[in-house]
């Protein structure tokens, strides 16, 4: 889909336009650079790891690539550039980048002139850097987070030249507008609305990795939107890693219940999602603007990560268990049938039988359709890397599979409520299994149904049939 260009609109304060045109004028010179040196065409290959703002990225270094006349490769073997987003927020998000590199290795040998582009978070840890300039010679191209912007020049300098390019920034104060996006759906999309978190919570390594807060100017964010509901986005995600602290750092601050306000009145968008809600920041003026929107989804993900108020102090996370509850308790009586996801994490240090209990107990009362269950994962340089009594391994599994056990249970009886009704779905895709559609409740809830595929991109009411845990099988309703 093309559009996000920019129109020569009016400046947005705190934004670099200059920039933005810079790297446009670069997509073009990369353009004819390989018209030249790859007369059949360059095919490439973009994969993305980590949380939905990474894919964001991803989108739209897709977005320049493709305006640089390159096409999607079936496979990356068969691809003339191979380009991963990576993510560092776990280990094993590392372990399989590295497991990816250690096969793209012999691939190239076959291929000299492949062009193996990295970027993105873990590119911001100075042990990855080093490693990749040690032991992965072959890599042509590595870039971070707050340079992503510079891909067209930086792909031109490597076009270039066959000797290894990174180029990493320690941080930016800069918000680059105006870049081209390929989206995966033409109907709907994530907007960025912030960049950076400035909440160090002591486990967590996206701090240091993606640097200060930054809010996005309103008038940036609704011109956007507005864009894209002229070309036919219906349903927005607004992302960012705290959305309720958004707004804070501007220079005229403005509130993210206000924001949505506004968004609200966009003409053409008829959902509105957000994510992330960090619990310390949840304000009542967020509830009460969810609790009188049309548009915003009944659904907010709300992470807890324990439920152990011992725990949570020593996380950084500044609430306890009892506000917590308060929370879920004040936000069911405004919305009643609001569904709520969160994330929990396992074997955080020190973490004992009776904190982990606590955790169970939260799951227990707090009756979430979906919990995503993690286990702690040592990241350098955080806080929580230098405490001690890590929790042994066979000790954090063993309580992991209680968890998961617990919130597979809660999700499976929770989701089940809506069996029998009919949901209005906005149709996503063809599913696997031919001739079913898949389409998303306001919940978030999938439900595959039978349907043509004409009605990819449109709502629909669907009749929940048949709950499967975290899905559902549904039909259209003959009145329909
Ligand atoms: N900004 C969001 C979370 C972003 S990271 C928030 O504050 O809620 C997504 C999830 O990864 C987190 O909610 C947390 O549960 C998990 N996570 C982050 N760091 C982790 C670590 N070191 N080990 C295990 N899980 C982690
Ligand atoms: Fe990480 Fe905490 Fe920031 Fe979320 S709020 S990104 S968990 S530091
Ligand atoms: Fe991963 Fe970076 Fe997101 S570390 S979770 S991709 S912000």
């Amino acid at each position: 889909m093309e559009m996000n260009k920019r129109d020569g609109a009016a400046k947005i304060p705190g934004t670099n336009e200059r920039e933005t045109e810079l790297q446009l004028k670069y997509i073009e010179d990369c353009a004819s650079l390989i018209r030249q040196k790859y007369p059949s065409g360059m095919t490439y290959f973009i994969q993305n790891e980590g949380c939905q703002m990474n894919n964001l990225q991803t989108e739209t270094v897709a977005g320049m690539i493709r305006d640089m006349g390159c096409t999607p490769a079936d496979s990356e073997e068969n691809a003339d550039v191979v380009i991963f987003n990576t993510c560092t927020v776990r280990e094993n998000a590392n372990q399989k980048i590295y497991g990816r590199l250690g096969r793209l290795k012999s691939v190239k040998r076959s291929h000299p002139d492949m062009k193996i582009v990295l970027f993105g978070c873990m590119m911001q840890e100075e042990h990855v850097v080093k490693k990749i300039r040690q032991s992965y010679r072959f890599v042509d191209l590595v870039f971070g987070t707050h340079n992503m912007h510079k891909f067209p020049e930086l792909f031109l300098h490597s076009l270039h030249s066959d000797s290894q390019i990174i180029d990493i920034w320690t941080d930016s104060d800069q918000i680059i507008e105006g870049l081209p996006v390929d989206r995966k759906y033409s109907f709907k999309t994530g907007v960025n609305i912030m960049f950076g978190c400035n909440n160090f919570c002591s486990y967590c390594i996206v701090p240091y990795v993606r640097g200060r807060e930054k809010s996005r100017e309103p008038q940036a964010i609704l011109r956007e939107i507005e864009d894209l509901a002229a070309h036919g986005v219906t349903e927005v995600m607004l992302l960012g890693q705290n959305v309720n602290s958004y707004g804070k750092t501007l220079e005229t601050p403005v509130t993210f219940a206000s924001l949505l306000r506004e968004v609200e009145k966009i003409d053409g968008i008829k959902r509105i999602r957000f994510m992330t809600s960090h619990p310390k920041d949840l304000s009542d003026e967020l509830i009460d603007v969810m609790s009188h929107s049309t548009k915003i989804c009944h659904h907010l993900h709300l992470p807890m990560q324990s439920g152990s108020s011992r725990i949570l102090k020593l996380m950084n996370r500044h609430y306890d268990k009892e506000k917590y509850l308060n929370l879920v308790s004040k936000i069911r009586t405004a919305v009643p049938d609001i569904s709520l996801t969160t994330d929990i994490i396992v074997g955080f240090p020190s973490e004992t039988e009776e904190d982990f209990r606590e955790t169970l107990e939260v799951v227990e009362k707090s009756n979430f359709d979906t919990a995503f269950t993690f286990i702690y994962s040592k990241r350098t340089g955080t806080p929580a890397a230098r405490m001690e009594d890590q929790v042994p391994e066979d000790v954090v599994k063993e309580r992991f599979g209680r968890l998961l056990n617990l919130v597979q249970e809660k999700g499976r009886e929770n989701s089940s409520r809506f069996t029998g009704t009919v949901q209005e779905v906005l149709v996503e895709e063809e599913n696997r299994e031919q001739g079913l559609l898949t389409g998303r409740t306001e919940y978030n809830l999938l439900v595959h149904f039978p349907g043509d595929k004409s009605l990819i991109g449109s709502y629909v009411k669907v009749r929940m049939d048949e709950c499967k845990g975290f899905y559902y099988f549904g039909s259209i309703p003959e009145e329909n």
